[in-house]
């Protein structure tokens, strides 16, 4: 098997847009990129000017792939055009969200297309600097970075007078040490610029005041490698592949009771049932499907019962949760949700940066609380105490981190509850005692 095909499996749904170059041969190469149309786009924006360019991101319905689904183009013309201080690019590569392993196969195989989508954008609203930030584990894209943005410098993409438009345009990498929060894009500047990583109020927003207190756009990893696309394509084109105000294609990181994990390029608005069942191959073993979260931990888990949904930012809105990262994990009927809320409390009280109450103490006692319901130790009151805290969280935060600890845990308080009153009949989890008994 080749190294991107631990990603990507492949599927005859999929429609390739950012992945269409993985596969193929030497694709980090820069002679490769330009033999599929690399920096076209950018040749292109250049003749349109910024302010075609961020329409044309608007129109095509991009939405940030980083979890919130703002639109893109909307996020770039916040942007002043006129700054006393230098305005700044910055590409959100810290990939932590658990679940979510898209950024890291879209550099590994394809840098290039994330720096020509980095380097528009830079052109869009005026930017001389951009940075892609990534956490220090993922050393290895580091070195595929740099290579690539040697390459591209070599050959006059990057640097003074780019292709002869008069644009100068620098772009480096930056590693963090390691934090889920310096994901959050306040903290992740804070860090870039050698502070704790701890997220900054907001408002002012990073488009206005961001970086060493420049108009900053801070966006993810596969939204800025849809850039050149949009560019070369259209905006129309764009929209057309996705739903109503959600354009495009997703990356969804298929991942737990799955017969076929993977990384899979869909259509916005995929149904989940069929991204389950057709795509994946559907739960092993035939056993049944019991819950799935549709984005990434921050998200409500859905029920079996609500999988007939279109997987674009609206849709899954509207029923209760969220798109999210992409990241959809999949759940058996032998998952202890009691315990599947407790590991994902772990994570958010190990990763909570301790600054707000709410979160600090809020993640801690869940942490403990599950933990001692799921071993046996549940007390009547236990329920209502957990969603009480997470109540408690939820909005009450200075970054979404708290939010992101409390969604799951009510979903799962609410539409589970039956599980949590039977760990308290038994005084055990009946399904470490099945898989006991099986073994
Ligand atoms: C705790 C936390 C962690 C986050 N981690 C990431 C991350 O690893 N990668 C990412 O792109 N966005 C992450 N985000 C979202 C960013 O704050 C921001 O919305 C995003 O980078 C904007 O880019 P987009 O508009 O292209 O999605 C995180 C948010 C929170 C609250
Ligand atoms: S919500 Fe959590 S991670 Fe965010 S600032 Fe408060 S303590 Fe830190």
């Amino acid at each position: 098997m080749s190294d991107y095909q631990n990603y990507f499996k492949g599927s005859p749904l999929e429609v390739k847009v950012l992945t269409r170059r993985v596969g193929v041969p030497n694709s980090t190469s820069i002679d490769v990129y330009l033999e599929h149309d690399g920096y076209k786009a950018l040749k292109k924006a250049f003749e349109m000017g910024p302010d075609a360019v961020i329409n044309e991101m608007k129109n095509s319905g991009l939405r940030g792939r980083g979890g919130a689904g703002f639109n893109t183009g909307m996020k770039w013309s916040f942007v002043p055009k006129q700054s006393a201080r230098p305005k700044y690019v910055v590409c959100n590569a810290d990939e932590s969200e658990p679940g979510t392993c898209k950024d890291r196969p879209l550099i590994e195989f394809d840098p290039h297309q994330l720096l020509e989508g980095t380097i528009i954008a830079g052109f869009a609203i005026g930017s001389h600097q951009g940075f892609i930030y990534t956490r220090g584990e993922y050393r290895y894209l580091i070195e595929i970075l740099d290579r690539a943005l040697e390459e591209a410098q070599a050959r006059g993409f990057l640097g003074k007078n780019i292709l002869g438009s008069g644009f100068d345009f620098e772009l480096s990498t930056h590693t963090g040490a390691g934090a889920y929060e310096c994901g959050e894009e306040t903290a992740l500047l804070n860090s870039l610029e050698g502070l704790r990583g701890y997220p900054r109020i907001k408002p002012p927003f990073p488009a206005v005041v961001g970086l060493y207190e420049g108009p900053t756009i801070v966006n993810n990893v596969e939204t800025l490698a849809n850039v050149s696309h949009i560019i070369l394509n259209g905006a129309e084109w764009y929209a057309k592949l996705g739903t109503p105000k959600n354009g495009g294609t997703r990356l969804f990181c298929l991942s737990g009771h799955v017969s076929r994990p993977g990384v899979y390029e869909l259509p916005m608005g995929f149904n989940l049932r069929r991204m389950i069942e057709e795509v994946g191959g559907g739960v092993p073993g035939g056993k049944k499907l019991k819950a799935v979260i549709p984005g990434g931990s921050s998200c409500p888990v859905l029920t079996a019962d609500e999988i007939d949904v279109a997987m674009d930012f609206d849709s899954v809105a509207k029923i209760g949760s969220m798109l999210g990262s992409g990241g959809v994990v999949i759940l058996d009927e032998d998952t202890c949700m009691v315990k599947m809320a407790h590991r994902i409390m772990k994570f958010y009280a190990h990763e909570s940066c301790g600054w707000c109450i709410p979160c600090r103490e809020g993640t801690a006692w869940l942490k403990s609380l599950l933990g001692r319901f799921h071993a046996g130790g549940g007390h009547e009151e236990d329920v209502d105490t957990a969603m009480d805290v997470s109540m408690n969280m939820l909005g009450k935060t200075l970054c979404p981190l708290g939010d992101a600890a409390a969604m799951p845990t009510i979903s799962i308080l609410k539409k589970f509850r039956s599980e949590f009153e039977e760990h308290l009949k038994l005084g055990y989890c009946p399904y470490e005692t099945k898989a006991v008994a099986a073994a």
